[in-house]
């Protein structure tokens, strides 16, 4: 019978570290959800120690999503335990993963500590996890740069001290397939209680290597792999989860094991987690890229005319991706929009499905045609939305190559309607300062990026903008047929943000 592999998502937690992305409770939890939906076998929800916010998000998911585990991250000491085990206390299969690097250089430099005062925290902190819940995983970091007998030492160490599941990481992606399955071999040989627990491998991706270390880990033994959508991650990122699953499914007659991912909530998941975090996918990334599944060579397009599996080793079926562009217009109803919603693979609330027709209607007054990229783009981003703090009114913009652009913007502040003007380097400096000024509060635009949701001149435009206030990045979106509509909803809606930390706080 084929081994089973255990995808560990650890999107929330190693991808939240993606420099630049900063995630609310509300768009944790949507994750997680959506995760739940694409069966991963065990959320990492979060680092709960590193602050209030995550402790929430931890705590709430673990209260709210009930299929997977859900792990939550501990250094390798009591406090960090403490705190783990609290957060996950409410889910239905807790875990706590706790972890100590064990290279030498980690161990001289950075934590000051010998091998034997490692291996003494590694056992302490599994007993501790030990003590209130049975799930307890034990990861070496750096352990790709660890000296292979240390590592068996405190991989068994950590198993006899309760460990469930041990992980090997490659935490600054420096390993390559041949040697980190060496590495796997060796482990797998020289461990005598091995066979007790779950073997997990952690890739990072700084030489372009994760996925394929992951994938020649699990042909040596490896029963977990731990994985983040779209290789979201530290520095270079984490192996990406679709990527894994992808190969594990198309070359299951090669590797030859069984995964429990549901893959058509591949795309899905992942232009959702896009969307949400900011981080655009490159068109040729593999599986979930624009171009994935396109076909530019005429001798490639003939071969797939011919038969798709020419060209084509996977389908976009498979992943969910929707074939079937049916284009929905002014005349469309309720009942047409919603079965394109089912179609489409959402399952929404009442009344998110009230505010999203409601949007579906504005928009089939603008543009005539309304495809799946535009719906998609509404849904998520009715879904994602805050209660708003600051409502935008209106707006009006004064702009030419040769006079200086000025903007009015009239918002709604707390029930109170305040209106302001500014100048600016164009118009869209122009609103944010008029803006900011309304709101009396100061924001710093530190990315501004702009794409037309589907093609035509009368496309829905789509604008991500991060600010920064107080140290901390929060990202706001706006669609619009009218790019500077676009621009200023973002803008209003990253401003909402800076305010929404666990409920409001005053601006
Ligand atoms: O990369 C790494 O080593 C980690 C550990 C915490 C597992 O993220
Ligand atoms: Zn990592």
């Amino acid at each position: 019978m084929n081994r089973k592999i255990e995808i560990f998502d650890t999107t929330l937690r190693d991808g939240e570290q993606t420099p630049g992305i900063s995630l609310n409770a509300k768009e944790k939890l949507e994750i997680a959800r959506q995760l739940e939906k694409l069966s991963v076998d065990v959320i990492e929800a979060g680092f709960p120690i590193a602050s209030k916010g995550d402790f929430n998000a931890v705590k709430t998911i673990a209260e709210n999503v009930k299929g997977p585990v859900i792990a939550g991250l501990a250094r390798a000491n009591f406090k960090d335990v403490d705190c783990a085990a609290e957060a996950v206390k409410a889910a239905a299969r807790p875990r706590i993963h706790t972890f100590i690097a064990s290279s030498p250089i980690h161990m001289k430099y950075k934590l000051k500590m010998t091998e034997e005062q490692v291996l003494e925290a590694a056992v302490a902190a599994v007993k501790r996890a030990k003590s209130y819940v049975e799930d307890v995983e034990f990861s070496a970091e750096d352990a790709s740069r660890s000296d292979v007998e240390f590592l068996c030492r405190l991989y068994s160490a950590a198993i006899k001290a309760g460990a469930t599941v041990i992980n090997v990481p490659d935490t600054v992606g420096y390993t390559t397939p041949k040697e980190f399955g060496n590495l796997i071999r060796i482990l797998m040989e020289r461990i005598p209680e091995i066979d007790r627990v779950k073997v997990s491998v952690h890739c990072h991706d700084d030489l372009g290597m994760a996925v394929a270390n992951s994938l020649e880990a699990i042909t040596w033994g490896a029963t977990q792999v731990e994985c983040a959508v779209n290789g979201l991650g530290e520095r270079a990122g984490n192996a990406a989860l679709e990527e894994v699953v992808m190969a594990l499914d198309t070359r299951k007659d090669f590797y030859q094991v069984k995964h429990n991912i549901n893959t058509k909530h591949i795309y899905r998941t992942s232009k959702m987690i896009s969307t949400i975090t900011g981080v655009f996918i490159q068109p040729n990334k593999a599986v979930v890229g624009a171009n994935a599944f396109a076909h530019e060579s005429g001798i490639h397009q003939h071969g797939v005319l011919m038969k798709k599996s020419t060209y084509e080793i996977m389908t976009p079926q498979s992943i969910g991706l929707t074939t079937n562009m049916l284009v929905l217009g002014k005349l469309s109803g309720r009942h047409a929009f919603a079965e394109r919603l089912k179609d489409m693979g959402y399952e929404l609330s009442q009344d998110e499905l009230n505010k999203a027709f409601e949007r579906f209607k504005d928009l089939a007054d603008k543009k005539k045609e309304i495809s799946d990229l535009d719906i998609e783009a509404i849904v998520e981003d009715q879904v994602m939305k805050l209660p708003q703090q600051i409502e935008l009114e209106c707006f009006q913009v004064s702009t030419g190559n040769k006079s200086i652009a000025t903007a009015t913007v009239r918002v709604k502040v707390k029930d109170k309607i305040v209106e302001e003007a500014a100048a600016g380097d164009g118009p869209i400096d122009a609103a944010y300062k008029a803006l900011e000024r309304a709101c009396g509060m100061n924001c710093k635009l530190v990315d501004y990026s702009i794409r037309s949701v589907s093609g035509g001149k009368d496309a829905l435009g789509e604008v991500t903008v991060k600010v920064e206030r107080d140290g901390r990045t929060f990202l706001g979106r706006g669609l619009s047929t009218d790019i500077i509509e676009a621009s200023v909803i973002a803008y209003t809606n990253a401003m909402n943000k800076t305010l929404w930390n666990n409920g409001y706080s005053k601006p």
